[in-house]
């Protein structure tokens, strides 16, 4: 029997999607999971009749491989791909290539990475965005590590890729952890706008006294614009459904207590590292662990007072103001999400180029937005911009955009409504742009008690005052 082209480990939905969209695309698949039921679920049902073959033990997967091995693990983060490749490393030969698809700490992809060089082997982390359906269509692939393994694979990945114009959407990220850390940064990007659209939710339903079918509508209209993006779309969705047992729409029925893996906290952790601020993808992230205090929030709800419960008064204009403070939160979201990546690729000298992030970004992806095409423009016009809020594109939205952003912000904080994302992207977005802050009290403050000294704006030198007799 002639060999497979590639092997997949991990025959979860991701894993299952995946297989069939190689096998699509022309390639044949041998498929292995521990859980034997699962491989043989697989091939029976959705497999039976293509390209793609059960393997009992890894074994006999390694041999129904064509050389050099191309074999993609699909399995949980962490230990389990310690495990799988420590089941592998021994039976591997030199040239052979594993290709992490998982949502890997970029860290744990670098001594991965480091431990198989040793023995000849190549490992790519590579990011895998598009959840279920995209592993099926075609998702966005952030692949990292070494060139030489990408020039192997990409005929393979380019084209089970979403594809946008013609393009795809996948690219050589960098070498070692890149990929993944690319990846991580996404997610992080997303936990941003997913908690931005939450706050945008809260306002027009309880500012605005709006009914779930009814912002719905208004998603959907500015899914129009240029603010068209998959996760309005599937807002939309998420709030037009109906409940099938109570008839209402189950939005409202829904506990509202956010879980998370861990990607967006990790973007957090590394921002702090890199001294990069990303306050918006921080805010998203602790709005999550707020959210999951449901006891604490019961208690304190009978405890602590909010203004006189008065929805304000809704007009067209003011739904459009808080469509406009969305707008920019999510510019400034990105900026963020842009400016970790370029200090990361100074730091861990990644190489990498945003403007082809951006692009690969545009489709197959969660985060993919019609601004992403703006934003891979804005990066091309000049591909060392500091941040993407001084591009002439971006900065001319938002100082167009910068009243409504306040009046809502305003509307909200006078409502009672926690807008922890939204406030942050203004007061980045107010700190980035503010010549002078007062850090120079700070300054000030940390002299008198630590004598750390100062720098002074009228004379060059550094300065300590004795601040009382
Ligand atoms: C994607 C998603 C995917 C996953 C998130 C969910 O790009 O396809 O980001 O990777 O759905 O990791 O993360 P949380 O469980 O932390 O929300």
């Amino acid at each position: 029997m002639d060999k497979m082209n590639f092997g997949l480990i991990g025959v979860g939905v991701m894993g299952q999607n995946l297989a069939l969209n190689i096998e699509r695309n022309g390639f044949s698949v041998a498929v292995y999971d521990r859980a034997l039921d699962k491989v043989n679920e697989f091939t029976k049902g959705k497999a039976s009749g293509k390209r793609i073959i059960g393997a009992t033990s890894i074994e006999s997967f390694l041999q129904q491989l064509e050389r050099p091995r191309r074999i993609v693990l699909l399995v949980n983060a962490g230990k389990p791909v310690d495990d799988v490749i420590d089941g592998l490393r021994p039976q591997l030969g030199k040239g052979d290539i594993i290709i992490d698809g998982g949502n890997s700490f970029f860290l744990d992809t670098e001594r991965r990475a480091a431990d198989l060089e040793k023995h000849g082997i190549f490992f790519v982390g590579s990011g895998v965005s598009g959840g279920e359906e995209g592993a099926l269509k075609g998702p966005s692939l952030m692949p990292g590590g070494a060139k030489e393994a990408y020039d192997i694979i990409s005929p393979v990945l380019t084209k089970i890729a979403a594809h946008v114009n013609g393009e795809p959407c996948c690219t050589y990220i960098g070498p070692r952890g890149a990929g993944h850390y690319v990846k991580m940064v996404h997610n992080g990007i997303e936990y941003a706008i997913m908690q931005l659209i939450c706050e945008t939710y809260d306002i027009l339903k309880t500012g605005y006294g709006l009914p779930a079918p009814e912002i719905a509508k208004i998603f959907d209209k500015w899914n129009q614009t240029e603010l068209n993006s998959y996760l309005f779309e599937i807002t939309s969705k998420v709030l037009n459904k109906i409940d099938d047992v109570t008839h209402k729409p189950l939005v409202d029925f829904i506990l509202d207590t956010a879980e998370q893996k861990g990607t967006g906290k990790w973007t957090s952790q590394n921002a702090f590292d890199l001294g990069t601020p990303i306050p918006t993808i921080n805010a998203a992230v602790e709005s999550r662990m707020l959210s999951s205090f449901k006891d604490q929030r019961v208690k304190a709800s009978r405890i602590l007072r909010g203004p006189d419960a008065h929805p304000a008064e809704k007009e067209e204009s003011m739904i459009n103001e808080v469509r406009d403070a969305l707008h920019a939160s999510i510019i400034a979201s990105y900026s963020q999400g842009m400016a970790l990546m370029q200090a990361a690729s100074a730091e861990y000298k990644y190489d990498l180029k945003v403007d082809q992030i951006a692009a690969i970004w545009r489709g197959g992806c969660i985060i993919r937005a019609k601004i992403l095409e703006e934003i891979r423009q804005a990066y091309r016009r000049n591909p060392s911009l500091q941040n993407m809020m001084t591009d002439d594109y971006f900065s001319g939205t938002l100082n167009k955009l910068q009243a409504p952003w306040r009046r809502t912000v305003q509307i909200a904080s006078g409502a009672g409504i926690p807008v922890l994302a939204m406030s942050a992207s203004l007061s980045y977005y107010d700190a980035y742009r503010r010549e002078r802050l007062p850090a120079n009290l700070l300054q000030g403050q940390r002299d008198f008690f630590g004598a750390h000294t100062y720098r002074r704006i009228d004379k060059e030198g550094i300065f300590h005052t004795k601040w009382e007799e």
